[in-house]
């Protein structure tokens, strides 16, 4: 029999959800008994009755009155979302003043955040990391007497080594620069692979902090068609690449899981096929990894660096997302822009806080990470699964919706005409944030579409907020509206 951990119930989920993400078993198929599953998996029914019960929370299977589990029909329209169409040519950015009015709105007190990308502070094990932090700098003081290597504390970068060796990506602890966060280990990797003017391919929609990355650095975007299942078109890249009279593209700017705002996660044979463009036109991929770790059946993708033979991907991430916001602790593995790097880094923070570095050093030593991991990807599967439905039931009829299978992030489209820049305006008076579509592309697309954070704790409030905004929406639709 397998050790029985607490967390066994959701490893024994985590199998299951698989099963039924890859199509192995379909809609309708009845799911084996709780003592079928208890034999099959050898664990005690106790076990096998909880895995079944975060599979139902998660919405991936049903239990129907004396018959057992069942796999779930799901209503959502995703596989019709269609592949975008940005614009084909490079484009100067403005984008800092939209962002910044909706990104100070949301902040205005008593408003529910769903327009915000930031977890559920409550999944994080702070008391844990807080006692750590206390006994390392009780132990070194002069953690905080010194600034500490300026690559980053070598336990935390031998841990994040072992951490990518585990997932099939091998990095040497000594190309890591930690940085303080993801955006920080983006900002210092772009600046070492473009110059202002320079093009960078972005997917489209993106992230609106790649786009102010970009503004700030000058540069100019060539958005690229984008599957909200499958990520980037890597065909239509490699298409603008050789496009007879297109502009240079200096380097490419993605999240290869579970994007920001898509959901979408590169499949291997598009990461190895991006690496091979990396070589074969002398460009550099910025890759943000942030999600990586949050996939929800517990898969997790290689990072397009693992592919990476010829040393153009230069891979960022953070524990933002996955352990700790405000350690503001981020890496970035350089690849042979790794001298630039470094250099950039020193010249931008120096250094990060070696006491935070060395506190998450010891927390991933201690084994708890991966623990702590599957307990975070189990809410954001639930989460994610029950704002989904909330949307079903309350907004206009026609709605779609991504199906991610990793993050806390929902794309939702709304029917040709509405506008959720509009929408995003009533929801402002009702104390309500969402995130307009508009923000997430250069040239201001995507006003039918909105992006929502499912990671707010589940109650009343938050389905009464889905609620109201369902209801704001319907009175949305404008002249001006397009998708
Ligand atoms: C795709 C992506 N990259 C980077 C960041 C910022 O990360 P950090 O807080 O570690 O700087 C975010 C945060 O929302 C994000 O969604």
């Amino acid at each position: 029999m397998l050790q029985e951990t607490g967390n066994l119930y959701l490893a024994v989920a985590d199998d299951l959800a698989r099963m039924i993400t890859d199509g192995r078993w379909r809609t309708g198929d009845r799911v084996p008994s709780v003592r079928g599953l208890a034999t099959e998996r050898r664990v005690s029914p106790t076990t096998a009755l909880a895995a079944l019960r975060a599979l139902e929370r998660r919405g991936l299977v049903e239990a129907r009155p004396k018959s057992g589990y069942f796999v779930r029909l799901k209503l959502r329209a995703t596989a019709a979302l269609p592949v975008t169409r940005p614009s084909q040519r490079p484009q100067p950015i403005q984008i800092q003043g939209r962002v910044g009015a909706v990104i100070s709105a949301s902040l205005e007190p008593g408003t529910i955040q769903l327009g915000s990308g930031l977890p559920d502070p409550a999944w994080f094990p702070t008391d844990v990391l807080e006692r750590m932090l206390r006994q390392a700098v009780r132990e070194s003081p002069r953690l905080l007497g010194e600034y500490g290597p300026l690559i980053g504390l070598a336990p935390l970068r031998e841990a994040l080594s072992r951490r990518y060796a585990e997932f099939g990506c091998t990095i040497d602890p000594d190309e890591f620069v930690v940085t303080n966060g993801c955006m920080n280990a983006l900002t210092i990797a772009l600046s070492a692979v473009t110059r202002p003017g320079d093009v960078v391919a972005i997917e489209s929609p993106a992230y609106f902090g790649f786009l102010l990355l970009l503004e700030t650095f000058g540069l100019k975007a060539l958005e690229i068609p984008t599957d909200f299942r499958t990520g980037l078109s890597v065909e239509a890249l490699s298409a603008a690449l050789s496009a007879p009279g297109g502009e240079r593209v200096r380097a490419v700017l993605l999240t290869s899981s579970h994007s920001n705002p898509t959901g979408a996660t590169l499949p291997e044979e598009s990461r190895r096929a991006l690496a091979a463009l990396a070589q074969k036109h002398d460009l550099a991929i910025v890759e943000d990894d942030i999600y990586g770790e949050l996939s929800h059946a517990g898969e997790r993708p290689r990072p397009i660096k693992a592919f990476d033979a010829s040393q153009r991907v230069i891979t960022c991430s953070s524990f933002s997302k996955s352990l700790a916001p405000g350690a503001r602790l981020g890496w970035v593995a350089g690849a042979r822009y790794a001298d630039a790097i470094r250099l950039r880094h020193l010249t931008t923070s120096v250094a990060s806080p070696a006491s935070a570095q060395r506190a998450v050093a010891e927390y991933l030593d201690s084994g708890r990470y991966t623990r702590h991991l599957q307990r975070v990807r189990a809410k954001c599967a639930e989460n994610v699964d029950r704002v989904a439905d909330a949307v079903e039931r309350h907004f206009p009829a026609g709605t779609r919706m991504t199906l991610p299978k990793g993050g806390f992030l929902l794309w939702v489209v709304l029917p040709a005409g509405y506008d959720s820049l509009e929408l995003w305006e009533r929801a402002r008076a009702a104390r309500v944030s969402i995130m307009p579509g508009h923000l997430f592309s250069v040239t201001g697309r995507y006003r039918s579409s909105l992006r929502l954070n499912c990671s707010l704790p589940w109650t009343p409030r938050v389905d009464a907020a889905l609620a109201t905004l369902g209801r704001l929406a319907k009175q949305s639709m404008t002249a001006g509206g397009k998708s």
